[in-house]
């Protein structure tokens, strides 16, 4: 399955490029969208051929390929993490200068996703003050610098200098991974805040062993209320029947119907601070739920089902209106056309009157069971506030940024 998550890999030329491969594998195997970026030093000691199998994605060397497609930008923009392993003496001298002679160089400049080298050379080239002075500059900007590892070198001498082993820096670039997504907007600027997060969808029983349900996992509710907690806020978790697990730090309240949903975040939206309805609430439930489950034998070969209409839990809060309370909503559409979707979202908005609705694109492959998301965010009015697409944890920091 897709993380959703695109990691640009450099490789540049030393010895260990060949243990390189494993890391790129490593994040293929976790469902990654891998882009190697060699430098042609690189190529000398591991094939383009086999970069390209093992990545399942062209492998991009030169600079002055793709330039219609601003390549060496857009491959910084796109990645959500940028890990060089091996790194070289010679390309973390580069990075500390921010020189862009080659194409990672450039990719590397364009980018503000984390940064994780795995150096590998010689004890002497390591030990040299010109690294040792191009290291403490690269740590200082935030880079993450795994290893070297202590051991055998190329040749028959042992010291420092060996590039980290892949599961090592694979680890390691995975921690930095989720204390960038947890960090996405400013740190703390919901302290003393409480904010109420929906998520899930609401299942309607039908009988004691069927209901009637939607496809949403709750992912993006779950890294709603992770986001918020990070930033420092007291949340309190509306969970219906979430696939994911809810944060430990939450609290959580469990609930199955939408008449369930709507008793349990009323409740605890009484002095919130912000109320985020990111659940999937059935419009409809059936009009009576059997005692026994039924059977085909009673009902032939039609059935059919009397439903009637749930009540709009978040209209109702809008109407309820507590002063100074955020209230944001969800709309998730299948509608295919962006301005036709956008105009869904305003006649969506005029009907809830919440302060934002946030409006997704939804379908057999999109929104529900991935962990990227793309939204547009409308305030009141109808205009777009926010647009964002990213991880769902990347996409949470930009709705809470507009709560803080
Ligand atoms: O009307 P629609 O289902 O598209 O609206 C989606 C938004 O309204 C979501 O934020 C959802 O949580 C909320 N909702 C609700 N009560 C319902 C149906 C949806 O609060 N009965």
């Amino acid at each position: 399955m897709s993380s959703g998550r695109t990691i640009v890999v450099g490789i540049t030329g030393g010895i260990a490029a060949y243990k390189a491969v494993n890391v790129v594998r490593a994040f293929v195997l976790r469902g990654d969208s891998v882009h190697v970026v060699a430098t042609p030093a690189a190529l000398r000691f591991v094939g383009k051929p086999t970069l390209e199998a093992i990545s399942r994605n062209p492998v991009h060397t030169d600079l002055y390929e793709g330039v219609a497609e601003v390549r060496h930008v857009a491959i910084g923009q796109s990645a959500d993490l940028i890990v060089v392993a091996p790194a070289t003496a010679n390309t973390i001298a580069k990075l500390a200068a921010g020189l862009a002679d080659d194409l990672l160089g450039n990719a590397i400049l364009a980018s503000t996703a984390p940064l994780v080298i795995a150096p590998a050379m010689h004890t002497e080239m390591w030990n040299n003050a010109a690294t040792v002075a191009n290291v403490a500059t690269l740590r200082s900007r935030g880079v993450i610098v795994v290893g070297p590892g202590v051991g055998q070198l190329t040749g028959s001498d042992t010291g420092a200098g060996r590039m980290e082993e892949p599961d090592t820096i694979v680890a390691a670039a995975l921690v930095a991974l989720d204390a960038a997504d947890l960090s996405v907007g400013r740190r703390s600027d919901l302290a003393g805040k409480h904010v109420v997060i929906t998520a899930g969808g609401t299942r309607e029983p039908l009988d004691p062993v069927r209901f009637l349900g939607n496809r949403s996992s709750g992912k993006q509710g779950v890294a709603l209320a992770q986001a918020a907690l990070a930033r420092g806020a007291r949340v309190t978790l509306i969970s219906a029947n979430l696939e994911v697990a809810a944060p430990a730090s939450a609290d959580v309240r469990l609930v199955g119907t939408a008449l369930e949903l709507q008793a349990a975040v009323t409740d605890a939206a009484a002095g919130a601070d912000a109320v985020i309805m990111a659940a999937a609430v059935a419009d409809y439930r059936p009009a009576a739920v059997r005692a026994d489950k039924i059977k085909k034998d009673d009902t032939g070969d039609t059935l059919l089902l009397e439903l009637i209409r749930n009540p709009d839990i978040l209209a109702g809060l809008a109407a309820a209106g507590q002063p100074g309370q955020v209230l944001i909503g969800f709309a998730a559409e299948t509608e295919p056309d962006a301005d036709r979707l956008l105009a869904l979202g305003r006649t969506k908005m005029a009907r809830k009157g919440c302060d934002f609705l946030v409006l997704n694109r939804v379908g057999w492959t999109e929104g529900f069971a991935s962990d990227r998301n793309e939204i547009t965010v409308l305030d009141r009015s109808g205009d777009i506030v926010c647009e964002a697409s990213g991880t769902k944890m990347s996409v949470a920091g930009r709705i809470l940024d507009l709560i803080a």
